[in-house]
């Protein structure tokens, strides 16, 4: 269990948020409006999870909520009471057991600076989770809210359809 308090000055309108967080039960006691991509980042020291345009519109800050993609920048502490949050440190096992998205990118490459990556690998994550053998189109649609600057995109395809083999390799499919 992660008990925090916020660092900032206490704030009079500080409530206890409890949700799981990669897994762990936490309660923590933040401003109900403060945004989660200031508590990962910045109360819990999470800094895999990245921040770019902050109005939702480059997906640098993707999280799960309840297995679902949401942007950090524009989801409240309030909103997460009894919510379970998968940032992209909660997607792998453990440093010898990766998730098949995270192999799949470093296998093909799909990343220049990596300032996207985290936010692309969660959204693919999402997309496999649900769709384990999905089109291109259907991978591009899943990304259309993950802007990257450097690889033009083409590595980033490549690195998801790698993840949908690894996906039938390990389900015996492939
Ligand atoms: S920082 Fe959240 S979408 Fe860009
Ligand atoms: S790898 Fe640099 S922004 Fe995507």
């Amino acid at each position: 269990m992660i008990e925090r308090t916020n660092p900032l000055p206490a704030a009079a309108d500080a409530a206890v948020i409890s949700f799981t967080l990669n897994g762990e039960p936490v309660r923590l006691a933040v401003p109900p409006a403060r945004r989660l991509i200031d508590v990962l980042r910045h109360d819990l020291l999470l800094t895999g999870t990245k921040i770019g345009c902050e109005i939702g519109r480059c997906g640098a800050c993707m999280v799960l909520v309840d297995g679902r993609p949401v942007n950090a920048c524009l989801t409240m502490m309030y909103q997460l009471e009894g919510r379970r949050v998968t940032t992209i440190e909660g997607l792998a096992g453990g440093a010898e057991a990766l998730h098949a998205v995270q192999r799949a990118f470093l296998e093909e490459g799909g990343f220049q600076c990596g300032y996207c990556t985290p936010g692309m690998i969660v959204s693919a994550a999402a997309l496999l989770a649900e769709r384990p053998d999905p089109t291109d189109d259907e991978i591009v649609e899943a990304l259309s809210g993950n802007l990257c600057r450097c690889t033009g995109y083409g590595g980033i395809l490549r690195a998801v359809r790698r993840a949908v083999a690894i996906g039938r390799e390990a389900d015996g499919t492939g």
